[in-house]
């Protein structure tokens, strides 16, 4: 995939989050998050792709846009405003969760982010909307740890590999309920533990990233957030393993459909993310650890991106100024 294309997509989440930001702690989650779609869909037919999307807002039937395998890109805005469809650009899969952390949007809590990861065509997998149990670490540990081990020796494993006592991790774990057991192990071992309300996929980001003073997430949460978490670690050198949660007959069946045939297999993140030319974009919508939220001031707008890929290898943040047109406008450092 053409590495100008990070660029493009950077506009994608820039937009989604300034639109959604506009939301903050308004107690409407389901308009934080219809808006920051309907933003991610305008600006994804600007971009120079024949693009397809592979983990979006749900099959087509519940979903109005960014569904799965809805057609996205220059190619088919074209198409759709009559001119034929064009095959001068890439074909390009993409994985986007418009806004995650939809609550904490709304409540103005910290680590919203709008952000998509985008591939040459296969390269995310095609994960249905289960839970995923997982494990995100960052590149010291990933071969030091396994899903299945007990929590209290993959602590261990993960503190002889940063060369640290387990007392001085930190552990990021969603507060469900479902994870009584596992916070309990964990406590009991003496790391710390970071319960947050949402957000799993930032949690993970941050784990893979050495200084931001997190080690490792545990427990279970979005499948979809897990694909989009692997995209970020073939970038980070970070690693996560990750499972499928198939409880019913009918989640077998739309894992089926995707093309899912091994249910109980443990998958890292070249399983997930295989892309051999990956794009992972994420912008700041309420104020994070790695970046900061949208800010509005009388001129303009100013939001913190991360953009990550793996080919070439290189990882930007970036702060940008989006100015108001036609205004004497003054830029702060
Ligand atoms: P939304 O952005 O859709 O609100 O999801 C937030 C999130 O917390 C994810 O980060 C996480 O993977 C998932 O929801 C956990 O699901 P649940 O809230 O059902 O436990």
């Amino acid at each position: 995939m053409d590495s100008d294309l990070s660029l493009e997509f950077l506009r994608v989440v820039e937009q989604a989050a300034i639109a959604c930001a506009h939301t903050m702690g308004q107690g409407d989650r389901h308009k934080s998050d219809q808006v920051a779609v309907e933003t991610m869909r305008r600006v994804m037919d600007s971009v120079p792709i024949d693009g397809t999307i592979v983990i979006g807002e749900g099959e087509r039937d519940e979903a109005p846009m960014l569904y799965i395998g809805e057609k996205v890109g220059m190619a088919h805005a074209r198409d759709r405003h009559g001119h034929g469809a064009s095959d001068e650009f890439p074909q390009v899969d993409i994985a986007v969760d418009p806004l995650e952390g939809t609550n904490l949007c709304a409540t103005g809590a910290p680590n919203a982010i709008a952000v998509l990861a985008a591939s040459n065509r296969g390269g995310l997998l095609h994960a249905p909307d289960l839970y995923m149990e997982k494990l995100v670490v960052g590149p010291s540990s990933k071969d030091a740890v396994e899903l299945d081990a007990p929590p209290a020796d993959n602590l261990k494993a993960i503190a002889r590999s940063l060369g640290r006592q387990v007392e001085d991790l930190v552990v990021i774990v969603l507060d469900r309920p479902r994870h009584e057991q596992l916070i309990s192990d964990i406590r009991a071992t003496g790391a710390r533990i970071r319960l947050i309300g949402d957000g799993d996929l930032s949690a993970g980001i941050t784990a893979a990233v050495v200084g931001s003073g997190v080690h490792a997430v545990m427990g279970t949460g979005g499948a979809p957030e897990g694909v989009l978490t692997a995209a970020a670690m073939r970038c980070l050198n970070g690693e996560i393993f990750a499972r499928l949660v198939v409880r019913k007959p009918e989640d077998e069946e739309r894992c089926r459909a995707m093309g899912i045939t091994d249910l109980r297999r443990i998958y890292r993140a070249r399983d997930l993310a295989p892309g051999k030319s990956l794009v992972f974009a994420a912008t700041g919508v309420t104020d994070g650890t790695l970046m900061r939220g949208v800010r509005f001031f009388g001129d303009g707008t100013r939001t913190g991106s991360v953009i990550m890929q793996n080919d070439p290898h290189r990882i930007r943040f970036i702060d940008s100024i989006h100015v108001t047109p036609a205004k004497d406008v003054k830029i702060h450092f």
